[in-house]
């Protein structure tokens, strides 16, 4: 959601304001803003650039101004995303009220009582927003005699929600103070004096490798010397100690990609095989031996498995289901976290609730976390990012290494979140409740290990054979007036993933379904401007599928079939054709490749219809708001 950066030091502050942001631009975002003293940080008067629309806009307003603002080093940045008022400049961040400004992350929930009673007191918000609130009971709290630190502290008692804040006073120059009460923020001590805080991690790559993440509760003090960090609730010094981060900036560039969401689809052989020496045992070639760490031994006393995600997750979520139900044998229950939430569910004895989110920040998801973890339910956590909220919460985490995702639309972040769920499925197959055959246990972990490879070669290059005939049936299928995406079995989750790729990035109407499904309804809009795409690799559900895709044949619509290299009888059933390599893996990894024939083919339609691929609009990267 929005993001936040702030910076004190000795280096040109406002490139590093606007160059964090622009790391933060993944999050989805519509307005900008930055403030920061005027001069060197001793000056007292604070300046605000801000803009609706994209940050080009705020970096417009200071270019105006040429070499006025080169001796800036210290000033805070926002990027919003709309929650309480319109996307105006206005609304944007920072917010100025008298010498106080900030800027937000996340929602005041009783900004309403607040607003009322501060109008009551005389005091006149310029903007829609809950954020603003906030600056005017500082402002109060530093008439009254506090410092700026006191301030913040005796404000955030009032506050209700979640929320991180950064913000400076005209009264005390070259100091910037950040809070964590629930959002992420995080801070680094810049090597050579200052520090710099933000929202995620990305922006303080530039200057430092080693990251402190504030606890939720938590309130950093920052200036040329460096920060110190302090309780919220009871103003005393804690100690915090720095992670150090694994992700390069380098890492972080489109390396000669023209989106991010086209090098990460690329990317992901490497994410595999990063997520596979992360979570397995290297030391021992026994099969699925998963790595020591807290959340194997929860996985292995679960006697039932309940499973919360959102959007993508959910749907890696659901071919867990499907692997965890047939390898292992084990009750999987899936679930949407925004709904869980707000209901009764009876939960068995024994019952692991697993929370799956590539952002670690997904406020249903994590919702859930925290009343499970209250009731005394064991959690454990699947996400793509250290020290996230959701790692936080849960009994034990285990990471995805997927590396930075900067495409909102994910990729990367959904097929290690499947191979995770198949390493589990193959961990818990050793149970004697599964069954399983020890041939079939060795030759899916052979399988497993091939897989990346196997992978990478069906991806080739961008001039590749695969690559191509993706890009040519795109182009023939650019006027379609809608596409359905359909498939059985374990080709079922990748069709509802294609769908919603589509819509997120090509904002083409798309939907997908469990092949049989058709006929109970969604046949009717079949007709000659309609393009069902169908995923029927040579498995145990091949033959079901093709027959759901004669009914759609039959009434008219253009067919896409997705297949077996071998299977020249589905082939010729279809208008057009990409074929699945031709290798002998299990079934289990066919959705790998279906996986990333529906992303390219997602990528190419929206690059055709000239989208914004990686910010696409409306969406955000990391939902923290219900
Ligand atoms: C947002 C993202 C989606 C993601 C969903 C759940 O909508 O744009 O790509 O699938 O949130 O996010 P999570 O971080 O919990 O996986």
């Amino acid at each position: 959601m929005c993001g936040i950066v702030g910076y004190v030091g000795k280096r040109p502050a406002l490139k590093i304001l606007i160059s964090g942001l622009r790391r933060l631009e993944y999050r989805g975002y519509d307005s900008a803003g930055v403030a920061f003293f005027e001069g060197s940080a001793t000056g007292s008067k604070i300046h605000i650039q801000k803009s609706e629309g994209k940050l080009e806009n705020v970096e417009r307003l200071l270019d105006a101004s040429p070499g006025r603002y080169e001796d800036v080093c210290c000033g805070i940045g926002h990027t919003r995303w709309a929650t309480h008022g319109k996307p105006t400049t206005q609304n944007a961040h920072p917010h100025q009220t008298g010498h106080v400004v900030l800027v937000h992350n996340g929602i005041i929930e009783n900004y309403q009582t607040i607003k009322a009673e501060l109008i009551a007191r005389g005091h006149r918000p310029q903007s829609e927003t809950d954020s603003e609130l906030l600056g005017f009971l500082v402002l109060e709290e530093m008439n009254r005699g506090s410092s700026l630190f006191e301030a913040v502290r005796k404000s955030f008692q009032r506050l209700q929600g979640q929320c991180s804040v950064v913000i400076m006073s005209e009264k005390e120059p070259g100091t910037v103070i950040g809070v964590r009460n629930g959002s992420p923020l995080v801070a680094a001590a810049d090597p050579k004096g200052g520090a710099i805080l933000a929202s995620d991690p990305q922006p303080l790559l530039e200057l430092a490798r080693e990251v402190v993440y504030l606890e939720h509760g938590d309130i950093v003090v920052s200036n040329d010397r460096g920060m110190r960090f302090y309780d919220l609730e009871t103003g005393a010094p804690v100690e915090r100690h720095p992670t150090q981060l694994e992700w390069s900036a380098d890492r972080l560039d489109k390396q000669g990609f023209p989106h991010y969401m086209l090098k990460e689809i690329y990317e992901q052989p490497t994410a595999l095989i990063d997520t596979l020496n992360g979570l397995l045992d290297r030391a021992t070639t026994d099969p699925f031996t998963l790595a020591r760490q807290p959340g194997v031994e929860l996985l292995e006393r679960a006697k039932e498995i309940t499973i919360v995600a959102c959007g993508t997750s959910w749907y890696a979520a659901l071919l867990g289901k499907y692997w965890l139900e047939r390898w292992a044998r084990i009750p999987v229950n899936l679930e949407l976290a925004s709904e869980y939430r707000y209901r009764d569910p009876v939960m068995n004895e024994g019952t692991l609730l697993v929370g799956i989110s590539q952002s670690g920040e997904t406020a249903d998801t994590l919702a859930v976390l925290r009343k499970s973890k209250k009731s005394e339910i064991p959690t454990l956590a699947i996400t793509n990012v250290r020290g996230s909220s959701i790692s936080r919460e849960a009994s034990a985490t285990f990471y995805t290494c997927a590396g930075p995702e900067i495409g909102v639309a994910a990729t990367k972040s959904f097929t290690t979140q499947l191979l995770s769920m198949l390493l589990f499925s193959g961990a818990l197959m050793l149970k004697p409740r599964a069954a399983a055959v020890p041939g079939d246990i060795t030759r899916r972990f052979d399988d497993m290990i091939r897989l990346p490879h196997v992978l990478s070669d069906y991806l080739g290059d961008r001039s590749g054979k695969m690559a191509s005939s993706i890009r040519e049936t795109a182009r023939a299928l650019q006027l379609s007036k809608g596409f359905f995406f359909i498939g059985r079995g374990y080709s079922f989750p990748i069709a509802l993933e294609g769908a919603l790729k589509l819509k997120e990035i090509a904002y083409v109407h798309a939907e997908g379904y469990a092949a049989g499904e058709l006929k109970h309804g969604p046949i009717a809009m079949i007709d000659e401007n309609m393009t069902v795409v169908v995923l029927a690799p040579g498995d145990t559900w091949r033959d079901k599928t093709v027959s759901n895709l004669q009914e759609v044949k039959a009434r008219g619509a253009r067919i896409l079939g997705v297949g077996s290299a071998s299977d020249s009888e589905l082939k010729s059933m279809c208008d057009h054709w990409i074929e699945l390599p031709n290798v002998q893996l299990d079934e289990a990894f066919m959705p790998f490749f279906l996986t990333a024939v529906v992303q390219l083919l997602s990528y190419e339609l929206a690059v055709l219809k000239g989208t914004d691929v990686d910010k696409p609009r409306n969406l955000a990267k990391s939902v923290t708001v219900e």
